[in-house]
């Protein structure tokens, strides 16, 4: 039901999108869509054989051609290496989707400085290192057009307990994307951003609903819409703001949590929980307050 591509057939032909941490997860799924619509896709990561299986997978599931390679984005060489291969393979790069990411459950006051500072460097520094150096690209190439996209999350405007270094990375992430929606328009880039909400992948759930915390905290409750989001969804909105479809939307932060970080922040929305046969009497008692 929610699985339904969303763009019309080669949407994407003729353009060529680098998604760091294309290998798993929510990377991946964004990585097919971009093939199934006709673009050549490469995906990087620190794990070259997973790489290697998944450009295999997708190459065979989708017919496209999908250049592996090894980078570990918090090291700006290797983020030059991998854009210097993608340039060799495909010609030109058109977007760059920062999705890569570091994160794990933890009471702030228990993490090294070291700790601290390794999701920070993945999920910040790399985003920083894979912006700087593809935007530098396209600019010395006066490329007519460009796009990044930055996958963050709601809590990188809410803030999270737990995962401070994610939210405080996040956040930073989401300031870069509006800078440069500015600075770097004059030059064709366009930077937004999208938040998703909890889309299950084995890498997040992993490492922040370990053990039996799946079934102590159901993301489901915290959610309006009562289900987590499907790959799909994620994928059919990153297509179109990777796509020309989208070439008036620069510096935006696309929501996609079904509402839930509104449900948390609402002063009201407690209410939820009041069964509908109350609302008689609760209206009778405030209407018989009108006039003290
Ligand atoms: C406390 C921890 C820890 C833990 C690691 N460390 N795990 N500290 N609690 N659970 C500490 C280590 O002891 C070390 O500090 C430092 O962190 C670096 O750890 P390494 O294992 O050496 O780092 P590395 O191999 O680079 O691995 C990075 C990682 C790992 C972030 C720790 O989890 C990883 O590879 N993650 C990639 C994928 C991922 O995280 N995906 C989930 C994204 S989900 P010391 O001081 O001992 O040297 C996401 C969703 C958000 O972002 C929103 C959901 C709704
Ligand atoms: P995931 O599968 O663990 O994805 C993270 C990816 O980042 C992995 O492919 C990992 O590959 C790569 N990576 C980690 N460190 C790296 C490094 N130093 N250099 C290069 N690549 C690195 O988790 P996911 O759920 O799909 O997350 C994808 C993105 O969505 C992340 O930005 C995450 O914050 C965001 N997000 C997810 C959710 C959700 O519910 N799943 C919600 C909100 C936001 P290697 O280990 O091979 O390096």
């Amino acid at each position: 039901m929610y699985n339904e591509p969303m763009l019309k057939d080669n949407a994407l032909k003729g353009k060529t999108y680098v998604v760091t941490g294309g290998g798993s997860g929510l990377g991946k799924a964004m990585s097919t869509y971009f093939l199934q619509l006709g673009a050549n896709v490469v995906i990087s990561s620190r794990n070259f054989e997973k790489l290697q299986n998944t450009a295999n997978e997708l190459e065979t599931l989708t017919g496209g051609k999908v250049l592996p390679v090894q980078c570990d984005v918090r090291h700006y060489e290797e983020v030059e290496n991998m854009l210097a291969k993608a340039l060799e393979t495909f010609g030109k790069v058109d977007g760059l989707l920062n999705n890569a990411a570091g994160n794990f459950i933890s009471p702030t006051e228990r993490l090294s400085a070291n700790a601290f500072d390794t999701v920070i460097d993945i999920v910040l520094k790399g985003s920083k290192n894979c912006t700087l150096a593809f935007g530098k690209h396209w600019i010395a190439e006066k490329q007519e057009r460009a796009t990044v996209l930055n996958i963050v999350t709601t809590y990188a405007w809410t803030g999270s307990a737990y995962v401070v270094p994610s939210a405080t990375a996040k956040a930073g992430v989401l300031a870069m994307t509006r800078s440069l929606a500015v600075e770097w328009a004059k030059y064709g880039i366009r930077t937004n951003a999208i938040a998703p909400g909890p889309f299950p992948t084995k890498g997040a759930w992993d490492r922040l609903l370990p053990g039996d915390l799946q079934e102590k905290f159901d993301f489901k409750k915290k959610i309006p819409l009562r289900r987590v989001g499907e790959h799909q969804e994620l994928a059919n909105l990153a297509a179109y703001l990777m796509s020309d479809f989208s070439s008036y939307i620069n510096g935006e932060v696309v929501t996609i949590d079904g509402g839930e970080w509104l449900q948390g922040a609402g002063e009201m929305n407690m209410l939820e929980a009041v069964p509908k046969e109350m609302w008689d009497m609760l209206e009778a008692m405030i209407r018989s307050k009108k006039r003290s």
